[in-house]
């Protein structure tokens, strides 16, 4: 027997999509208004979810409250009201795109979440733009 749970987060960060070797015209033409020079925010939330059998004995695919903190102590603590590319090492390098950090999430829970268990990173940019990332 096999569920999926999930639990919701939300955060707000600041970034800027760029790339160094592009001109600001480029820029500007690709990524619009997330590429202005002086950063901007978004309201980020963020639904994570694991897939797995459901445990005989406590009826739990994974233990919420271990869920909850886990999300609150490796995403929120350290994204929240934050400067993205100046703030989290990823970013110094990567382009910090709904993608790019979807990735970099479920990169950062992966080694958190049983082995045998699956994780989906949902990461809504704007209440109409969002991403799903499975690994
Ligand atoms: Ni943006």
């Amino acid at each position: 027997m096999k569920a999926k749970v999930s639990r919701k987060a939300h955060f707000n960060a600041a970034h800027r999509l760029f790339k160094s070797d592009w001109s600001n015209e480029k820029n500007a033409e690709i990524f619009g208004k997330c590429s202005n020079p002086n950063f901007h925010g978004h309201n980020y939330e963020l639904i994570v979810s694991v897939t797995g059998e459901i445990d005989e004995e406590t009826g739990f695919v994974m233990d919420m409250k271990v869920l909850k903190s886990l999300i609150r102590e490796k995403i929120e603590d350290s994204f929240d009201h934050k400067n993205l590319n100046l703030e989290i090492p990823e970013f110094k390098i990567l382009n910090p795109t709904a993608e790019n950090i979807a990735m970099v999430i479920w990169n950062k829970l992966r080694p958190h979440i049983e082995k045998s268990k699956e994780l989906e990173v949902i990461l809504y940019e704007t209440p109409r733009n969002y991403v799903t990332y499975l690994g």
